[in-house]
């Protein structure tokens, strides 16, 4: 399968601490891959390395044919790598619609002449644009609250307030740190019909951190497992449970994978 989005024995280090050890992995054209892991094991670093945050100390980020280990954070949303955050980065003060705004693609790019005389094509531009931020909110089922202020949405809308927002970048590939934390059983369920519908109706790879265990399970094309930064298996749902390295891993051995 084709890979979109390369890494070649990718370290990352803070001072004394390897957080992330000579990883190879890729991403392939399509997929659902979940990145799981212990905490600390470094995928949240991981997430913070391929947007830019932070710069690799030695290896190679490989996007598109080119070699982003420098290239600025902005710069990658314009390629196409978006994310959302383990703690929710919304602007709690703004609406439904406007944070979705805000976020997307071309809201930036009308200049100022055309923002104050308002010509026709602009109006029809800023329509289009409002109907496509309120198509991602239709997407992850928030099209009903458009108006409701961020801040007082429930935890688990917030989460998916956060992926419309990433939608609306147009990104290729979607990076999701844990989007099911703070869910309850019935929103989990909800959320994996709307990711998978994701990954079927539009053109993008999801990557998926997360630590519900049956969850990964479900919906993974491909599962890659870090532990104290370091790759100790991929594959598919089967292989990984069944694998002695990622057991152990995982409370002593005791793991429910359902
Ligand atoms: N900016 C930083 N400075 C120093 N150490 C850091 C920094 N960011 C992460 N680390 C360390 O790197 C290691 C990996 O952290 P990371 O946040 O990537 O783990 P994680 O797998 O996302 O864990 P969790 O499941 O708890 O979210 C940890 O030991 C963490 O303390
Ligand atoms: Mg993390």
């Amino acid at each position: 399968m084709e890979k979109v989005l390369e890494l070649e024995k990718v370290s990352v280090q803070f001072g004394g601490l390897i957080a992330l050890d000579k990883v190879d992995m890729d991403v392939r054209r399509g997929e659902i891959l979940s990145i799981i892991g212990p905490n600390g094991a470094g995928k949240t670093t991981l997430f913070n390395l391929l947007t830019g945050i932070y710069q690799p100390t030695s290896g190679k980020i490989i996007y598109k044919n080119r070699v982003i280990n420098k290239l600025q954070p902005y710069k990658r949303v314009n390629l196409g790598i978006a994310r959302t955050f383990q703690n929710t980065r919304l602007l709690k003060n703004m609406t439904v619609l406007e944070n979705v705004l805000v976020a997307h693609s071309q809201c930036n790019g009308e200049g100022l002449l055309e923002s104050v005389f308002s010509f026709g094509s602009v109006n029809r531009k800023r329509v289009a644009i409002v109907q496509e931020c309120i198509e991602k909110l239709e997407v992850v089922g928030l099209a009903h609250k458009l108006d409701v202020f961020a801040g007082s949405l429930p935890y688990g809308e917030q989460r998916l307030l956060e992926i419309a927002r990433a939608l609306a970048t147009g990104c290729e590939i979607l990076l999701l740190d844990e989007p099911a934390a703070g869910m309850n059983s019935s929103e989990k369920v909800e959320l994996i019909k709307k990711i998978r519908q994701l990954s079927n109706e539009f053109n993008i790879e999801i990557v998926l951190i997360e630590h519900d265990i049956g969850m990964i399970m479900d919906i993974s094309d491909r599962i890659i497992v870090l532990n104290y930064g370091v790759k100790i298996a991929e594959g598919g749902a089967k292989e990984i449970q069944n694998d002695p390295n990622v057991i152990s891993a995982y409370l002593g051995g005791e793991v429910d994978w359902d």
